[in-house]
């Protein structure tokens, strides 16, 4: 299935005009190639996964120099973009999570429908942990808090039990088969048993949360004064920290409450422009039941 971008509307209202803009996961470039379309001047596309950036390659090349495209993690922006020359950028696009091609892949391991190995890197050329080596190594309580963290799952203690009762397992369906033993799917049930369980290892794997959290900083230094930054996450975890850091970003004194005079001096950096979320309308979910869960957060550099 090809990749649709969430919330495309927004993201072309609140990002453009801009001269330069990076988008740190490219996926498909499908964000990329409208906002190139509607008069980004340049755009420097990042993403982990090499064959995503086959696919942007090909999607992005009529407009040739003013697209440049690189294998590396948003949390390298700014060397990314200092190799292009720009110490600041008029906006940056943050589309987190997983596209729908790495989902449809089942030798990439994030789907449980599927059989494929226990993989689940974002970037498979990376010769880091795969979700194979934590389900088989890790102790009960690792994988429980794991899954209790990661996964918001209640049941997260029983899931590791039987995984562990289970070891070893090599593949996507031998993992969600497990779940499935412990937790019949439920008729009527909005998500399969086995949704939490390979959201969380998949966070853990690539450490979604922690780049998140240092790169969103960094990012907001690197916007020009009025540049953008746009963030879509798909799930509370996520929001939570992209929501917590505009927050603090955009406030000018941290100090508590009770405290006289403001002793620690913080100045807000940027203006919140969305102080609720903007999610899809129901015409975008029924044609991209993926946008149900998106969630996307907007600030603006102070000038
Ligand atoms: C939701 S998709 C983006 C889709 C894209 N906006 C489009 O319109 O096609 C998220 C992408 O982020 C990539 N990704 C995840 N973590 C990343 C990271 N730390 N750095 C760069 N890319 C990352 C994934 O490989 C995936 O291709």
């Amino acid at each position: 299935m090809p990749h649709i971008p969430v919330l495309l509307d927004a993201v072309l209202e609140y990002l453009l005009p801009a001269a330069r803009l990076i988008d740190g996961t490219l996926g498909a470039g499908g964000h990329s190639r409208a906002l190139l379309e509607h008069g980004a001047g340049a755009v420097l596309g990042l993403d982990l996964d090499p064959s995503a950036l086959e696919i942007a390659q090909a999607a992005l090349a009529p407009f040739g120099t003013r697209a440049d495209i690189a294998h590396a993690s948003y949390a390298t922006m700014r060397a990314e973009a200092a190799r292009l020359g720009w110490d600041h950028v008029e906006a940056i696009l943050l589309d987190l999570g997983i596209s729908s091609m790495q989902i449809d892949r089942p030798e990439r391991g994030f789907a449980f429908l599927r059989d494929g190995p226990l993989d689940m890197r974002f970037n498979p050329q990376d010769d880091g942990l795969t979700a194979a080596d934590l389900v088989n190594h890790s102790d009960l309580a690792d994988l429980a808090r794991i899954f209790f963290r990661y996964g918001e799952e209640p049941q997260g203690r029983r899931f590791a039990r039987a995984i562990v009762e289970s070891r070893p397992l090599h593949t996507t369906r031998e993992l969600a088969e497990v779940i499935e033993r412990v937790s019949p799917r439920r008729k009527g049930a909005t998500i399969h048993p086995a949704t939490r369980i390979f959201q969380a290892l998949r966070i853990a794997v690539n450490d979604e949360l922690g780049v998140v959290e240092r790169a969103l900083p960094e990012a907001i230094d690197l916007l020009a004064p009025g540049g953008r930054l746009a963030v879509i996450s798909f799930h509370s975890l996520e929001d939570r920290i992209v929501k917590q850091t505009f927050k603090r970003a955009s406030t000018d004194c941290l100090c508590p409450p009770k405290t006289p005079v403001c002793i620690c001096g913080h100045r807000a950096e940027v203006r919140l422009l969305t102080s609720k979320p903007i999610v899809a309308g129901d015409e975008e979910i029924s044609r991209n039941p993926r946008s149900r869960s998106a969630k996307l957060r907007i600030v603006e550099k102070c000038v």
